[in-house]
């Protein structure tokens, strides 16, 4: 039997997915991400898990796409095998919130990774970039999309037009990573973090991130409709009516939704 590529565990209610091929700085082969997918669905039908943390090593949390199976690949074979498309895809219909902990490089699919995650925690160390252009090819999950919509167009055309990496800090003020922390308290930090997201009511957490992505795909209006309409639903919940009796009452909630 393979040794596993993603390591998995549950902690609380947290469900935390560590990407595990040193050798190659979590290079994203297809069966890194094949066992990624199965993870994150395993985790995402667990009523036991409100929140994952996804995560790799100190020195790399994924240096993008496996090179070395790509080099010989024709167009026929990339087409055929819908290269990047599948479990790539799949990992975007999560629907409980997924924070990537970065530490050390993120590159390429890496970085592309990291943004699908909902919101990205960097270590001190972290290096972001889209070295596509280096390899005569550009990023094929979303880099040229989800970096546009997370810095801007000035700062992705930089990234992704010279290859060059930005620092943990260049990607805070870039608006990239929500925050930065110590390396290590890298891991500490993330599962704290998803473990208060894990004790709210999971129908308002999950609709939250629904709202939100919905904001990249829709006209205003019609982003502003399906908030409301969200937020109407979340009146139908026990959750709601304990959140707002505890707030009066002035003692912590206890959802059941959780
Ligand atoms: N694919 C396959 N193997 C990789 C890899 C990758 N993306 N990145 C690193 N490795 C391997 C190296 O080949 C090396 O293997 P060997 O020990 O067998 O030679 C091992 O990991 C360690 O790497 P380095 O010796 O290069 O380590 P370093 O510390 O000197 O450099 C690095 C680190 C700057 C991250 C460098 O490894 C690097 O530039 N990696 C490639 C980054 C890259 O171009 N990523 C984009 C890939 S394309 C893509 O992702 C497309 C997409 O949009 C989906």
């Amino acid at each position: 039997m393979t040794a596993a590529l993603v390591k998995t565990e549950i902690r609380g209610r947290v469900g935390l997915a560590t990407l595990d091929r040193p050798k190659a700085l979590n290079a994203l082969s297809n069966e890194v991400i094949g066992e990624l997918a199965k993870a994150l669905r395993e985790f995402d039908a667990d009523e036991a898990v409100g929140a994952i943390v996804l995560t790799g090593s100190e020195k790399a949390f994924a240096a993008g796409a496996d090179i070395a199976a790509m080099q010989p690949w024709s167009y026929a074979d990339v087409y055929s095998q819908d290269y990047l498309g599948h479990d790539w895809e799949s990992l975007r219909r999560i629907r409980k919130p997924i924070i990537a902990a970065v530490s050390g490089y993120a590159l390429g699919g890496g970085c592309e990774l990291a943004m699908l995650c909902d919101f990205i925690i960097a270590a001190e160390n972290a290096r972001f970039g889209q070295p596509e252009i280096n390899l005569g090819i550009i990023p094929g999950f979303g880099g040229t999309q989800r970096l546009v919509r997370a810095i801007g167009k000035a700062k992705a055309m930089d990234m992704i037009l010279t290859g060059r990496m930005i620092t943990a800090a260049e990607a805070e003020l870039a608006g990239l990573v929500s925050r930065v922390v110590p390396v290590d308290r890298l891991l500490d930090d993330a599962l704290e973090t998803a473990a208060l997201i894990a004790s709210k009511s999971l129908p308002s957490v999950m609709m939250a991130k629904e709202c939100i992505n919905r904001a990249f795909e829709t006209p205003l209006d019609e982003g502003l409709l399906f908030e409301r309409r969200n937020f109407h639903a979340l009146f139908a919940t026990e959750d709601q009516k304990e959140g707002m009796a505890a707030f009066l009452g002035k003692r912590s909630p206890e959802f059941k939704n959780r």
